[in-house]
């Protein structure tokens, strides 16, 4: 077969890829060819624009290093992240709701429940608490509560290893025989993700601007239950309705409590502002259906 044109390029395309012996490749090919093809036809680009948007991502791939996944920010930034997600954890709806993961998680340094996580971080403290249960609501103990969170000034401990280079503002806890866990650190702020790459351009392109609202990471691992990946983000932040990269939901919305000076619930005596911000997990068993 030769001499294809605008009639027929796909369906020539399409047969050809019909031939991958494992079906899972043949389906994922025709339906990425027949979306491909799809858009080229709706969007009709002119041949430059077709090679900007090959320098566009061959920009993105070069821009990818072990610290920084311009892919990643890239399915963030046009929503397929959270779509991936909510495809991957249509969980009962007693437990607690996951979002996307983002780019800085590391395996944490382990710390007793009570402990200081906020390491070279500097700000006002902040007590978080929280219990984790199975969906049915029973306490699990021994559950992995791994946590992170920007500074004051909205950056990772990983984008300032001059400021911060050690862990901080990051701990895994156990949840003790009640399923309780508790940290105190350092309150966090809303922060743009990393924009001074395609991605950047592409937002600033699009009329967005790339603020996330201030958040606490969790991911909490139990034997036979599923991992749980979610922030619990600050009630009333500016950015709770425009998060660069749709992951916010209603039912991860919490106060951080202030207060001012007095007792704090583990008994430290307190000077000046300070927060609090308690939430209860629940998370799904092993069993529940996640596709
Ligand atoms: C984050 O919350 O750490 C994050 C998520 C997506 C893109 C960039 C940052
Ligand atoms: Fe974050």
């Amino acid at each position: 077969m030769r001499d294809f044109d605008e009639r027929t390029i796909t369906e020539a395309v399409l047969a050809r890829v019909r031939a991958a012996p494992n079906p899972r490749v043949r389906q994922v090919s025709e339906a990425l060819v027949r979306h491909l093809h799809a858009f080229i036809r709706e969007v009709q680009p002119t041949q430059a624009e077709w090679e900007w948007g090959i320098r566009f991502l061959t920009e993105t791939g070069h821009l990818c290093t072990a610290t920084r996944q311009e892919f990643v920010l890239l399915s963030d930034t046009l929503g397929v992240s959270r779509l991936v997600d909510a495809i991957n954890h249509r969980f009962p709806e007693h437990a607690t709701e996951t979002t996307v993961l983002g780019p800085f998680y590391v395996t944490p340094p382990s710390f007793p429940n009570g402990a200081d996580i906020k390491g070279s971080m500097s700000g006002r403290p902040m007590y978080v608490s929280g219990t984790i249960s199975g969906a049915d609501g029973a306490p699990l103990s021994g559950a992995t509560v791994d946590v992170w969170h920007s500074d004051d000034s909205g950056f990772y401990d990983l984008q300032k290893l001059d400021e911060h280079p050690n862990y901080s503002g990051r701990g895994r806890f156990q949840s003790d025989a009640q399923g309780r866990f508790s940290f105190w650190t350092t309150r966090p702020a809303a922060y743009p993700i990393p924009h001074d790459g395609p991605v950047g351009k592409m937002l600033q392109a699009q009329g967005r601007h790339p603020y996330r609202p201030e958040h606490i990471h969790f991911l909490v691992s139990a034997a036979g239950h599923h991992k749980l990946v979610t922030h619990i983000f600050a009630a009333g932040d500016v950015y709770l309705d425009s998060d660069a990269v749709f992951a916010v939901k209603d039912s991860l919305i919490r106060t951080y409590v202030p207060h001012s000076g007095g007792t704090a619930p583990d008994g430290r005596d307190m000077q000046g502002q300070w927060f609090s911000l308690h939430h209860d997990f629940r998370i799904a068993g092993a069993t529940t259906s996640d596709h």
